[in-house]
């Protein structure tokens, strides 16, 4: 049984230290959130997870991190500068200011590609503020989303020259680098590069938690292809690898469904994406209203490549790119060919998969006293808190003290804690509800037999094991 909604997990992500809402002490700020102590931990464990999937588990992805803050010309030469904006309203009614393009009556009845004037549907009263249900208002405009900033201490606020965008995704990061990659690690293509980082978008209309934020991260591999390559199966292969991915991090696949996203809806570089979306609405009782997208698969051609290339030309035979100093061509030994490499890129949010395995975690179960807990049933990899050892006497010095060795021995290999701030049933349901799968119990019989409980957080099933062998014990039972 998955969370019943987003809101269940945004009381227990606060309650228990994963999520606050940020800036709080002075009134918060809109739709942006602070990873606590649990937060940080599932948010490095997803990524961590991540990173050993393509870069540590197979032989053709490289990894690398690169500035937030890039060359504006990066921006330009990308067609962000040109075409990364929303339209956006205003509603005279009401001041609400929303995305034009997700209010209702805004897409003509039925085919999304059929040409039209959004304006006059807009003046005409065909499109509904989604806040009042008025139809008074504003035309549309476009904005750009990518937040602004100057570089230099001496610059002007509006001086162009110092003019700088925070980046809108990490993409951009590794295709500018891809010749250093390719040449210093000798690869030869198909190989991937993968980054994860920071991305900003001043979006219109952010919401639903960690959902849609201005501030997010990224996990993004763009994989560098030949040209003739079946870049339209190599997709279909990259979504199925990623959904097993998702399900390994304990994602049920029924909460998953793959969106092959329109000809009309394609970003200004994809020839194809395939969006695999998550069920975050369940409680929508309209079955299409339900998902949102948790990552998109896109071919990108070799858009990129050449945009950011000194060499291609125009029909006119101008240079697309007069700015560059590079060409990011490909020489390809066995062929004796020169290209611009096709790229397809799986680009996933941390964001949205941490929110996705928090929801999909979720369980509720009630002990013999009728009382219901709240169960997080992480998979082990992403728990913040692999162990947690509990004395069952916090009055009793050598208890204590052998809970205390035991979390300092464990401490190298996994991450535990040592909780004594309450009686053993409330620890256990402290420890069920943020995700320990076990929870190692000392007892005045242990003083005895130097023997422990290893509880499951799941079946609370209880095995007595000697603390000789618990390390290991541990690390098999975190592994199943
Ligand atoms: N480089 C391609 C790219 O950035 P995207 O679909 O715009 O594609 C990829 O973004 C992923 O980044 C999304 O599927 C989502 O998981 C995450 N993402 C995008 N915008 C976001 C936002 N405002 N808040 C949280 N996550 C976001």
């Amino acid at each position: 049984m998955p969370a019943p909604n987003i809101d269940t997990i945004v009381s227990l992500a606060k309650r228990r230290g994963f999520v606050f809402p940020s800036s709080e002490v002075y009134g918060g700020l809109g739709s942006a959130w602070d990873y606590g102590p649990l937060g940080v931990e599932l948010c490095n464990n997803v990524k961590q997870s991540w990173w050993r999937w393509l870069v540590y588990e197979r032989d053709d992805i490289e990894g690398i991190d690169s500035s937030i803050i890039l060359n504006r010309l990066v921006w330009k030469y990308s067609g962000h500068e040109a075409t990364f904006h929303d339209p956006l309203v205003d509603c005279r009614e009401c001041k609400s200011r929303m995305r034009a393009d997700k209010l209702e009556g805004y897409f003509p009845a039925g085919d999304h590609a059929v040409q039209f004037d959004a304006n006059e549907r807009l003046r005409g009263g065909l499109v509904k503020c989604a806040n009042c249900g008025s139809t008074n208002l504003t035309d549309e405009r476009y904005f750009n989303m990518m937040f602004r900033t100057t570089l230099g201490a001496a610059a002007a606020e509006e001086d162009p020259a110092a003019l700088a965008y925070l980046r809108p995704e990490t993409a951009q990061g590794i295709f500018i680098n891809f010749l250093n990659v390719q040449t210093t690690m000798r690869r030869k293509i198909p190989f991937g590069i993968a980054q994860v980082g920071k991305s900003f978008r001043n979006e219109i209309t952010p919401g639903n938690f960690i959902l849609r934020t201005r501030e997010f991260e990224q996990m993004e591999m763009e994989y560098f292809v030949k040209p003739d390559a079946e870049h339209l199966k190599l997709v279909d292969e990259w979504v199925e690898l990623y959904v097993e991915w998702f399900k390994g991090l304990g994602i049920d696949g029924r909460n998953l469904m793959l969106h092959e996203v329109p000809a009309d809806e394609l970003a200004h570089y994809s020839k194809r994406t395939v969006d695999i979306m998550y069920r975050y609405f369940p409680e929508r009782p309209e079955e299409e209203r339900q998902w949102e997208e948790l990552m998109g698969i896109a071919y990108r051609t070799d858009f990129d490549l050449r945009s950011h290339s000194n060499k291609p030309v125009d029909e006119e035979g101008n240079r697309i790119n007069a700015e560059s100093t590079e060409d990011l061509s490909y020489f390809d030994e066995s062929t004796k060919t020169r290209f611009y490499p096709h790229v397809i890129e799986p680009a996933a949010g941390v964001n949205r998969t941490v929110l996705a395995v928090l929801m999909d975690a979720y369980s509720e179960k009630t002990n013999d006293k009728g009382e219901t807990r709240v169960i997080l049933k992480l998979a082990p990899q992403l728990a913040p808190i692999k162990a947690a050892i509990l004395p069952l006497a916090k009055n009793k010095p050598e208890i204590v003290g052998m809970a205390k060795a035991i979390k300092r021995s464990l401490q190298p290999t996994l991450r535990a804690v040592y909780d004594d701030t309450g009686g053993i049933g409330k620890l256990y349901a402290r420890q069920d509800e943020i995700g320990t799968p076990l929870c190692v119990t000392v007892d005045h019989q242990s003083l005895e037999d130097e023997a422990v409980t290893v509880r499951d957080r799941d079946t609370w099933e209880q095995e007595r094991v000697k603390v000789s062998d618990l390390p290991e014990h541990l690390q098999r039972r975190l592994q199943q």
